[in-house]
């Protein structure tokens, strides 16, 4: 596939079929993400990958009460973000086979650009791959929870910076998301 197939092709992936991703193409993801660009060449990014289903599932249940926790307690929740958080039926990691957390550390000079682009790559190489992915930002209260961090060795000063859901799809979506188009301010 070139490149711009990945790029163009990409979508979020909300249903898995219940296949394993082997553990080789989960660590291709990963070797992927490393390509990626950083500040300073830092190469910071850390990862820690869940691929037992139950365990995906009760990290779901925690990551989802903990954000609802966090986001209430620092006034920072929309109506909407809180129907999903409060519903006992929404499933935050979309019944997806396997996880990829990304983590970086307080030296990394710009820790959100350099995690973004390693999950960017992540995204793109998935689609290459033939494999779907999502980024999960309302598992962000993971970050927070003891035991996810001391069963997966998550050193103490690593700050969780992205959650991606892996697996294959059971719905592709065919048709390109209506994007908008670029605004471009200047073009001298
Ligand atoms: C930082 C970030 C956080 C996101 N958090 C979630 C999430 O918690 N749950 C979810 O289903 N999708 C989440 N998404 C996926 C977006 O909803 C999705 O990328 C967007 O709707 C555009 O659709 P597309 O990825 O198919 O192009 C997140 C995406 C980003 C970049």
């Amino acid at each position: 596939m070139e490149t711009m197939d990945a790029l163009y092709g990409r979508r979020s992936v909300r249903k898995y079929l219940p296949e394993p991703v082997p553990p080789e193409k989960m660590r291709a993801l990963i070797e992927a993400g490393c390509r990626a660009a950083s500040a300073l060449n830092a190469q910071d990014v850390s990862f820690a990958v869940v691929t037992d289903r139950d365990k995906v599932s009760e990290y779901g249940e925690r990551g989802k009460r903990r954000t609802l926790e966090e986001r209430r307690a620092a006034g920072r929740m929309s109506p909407y973000i809180e129907r999903i958080l409060t519903s006992e039926r929404s499933v935050i990691f979309h019944r997806a086979p396997a996880l990829i957390f990304l983590f970086t550390s307080p030296e990394c000079y710009s820790p959100v650009e350099d995690a973004s682009l390693v999950a960017g790559n992540i995204m793109t190489a998935a689609e290459d791959m033939g494999l779907g992915t999502c980024w999960i930002g309302l598992a962000q209260g993971l970050n927070g929870d003891p035991d996810f961090r001391k069963e997966l060795d998550i050193p103490e000063d690593r700050t969780l910076r992205a959650t991606i859901t892996v697996g294959y799809p059971e719905i592709r979506e065919t048709v390109p998301k209506e994007k908008k188009p670029p605004v471009i301010h200047g073009w001298i």
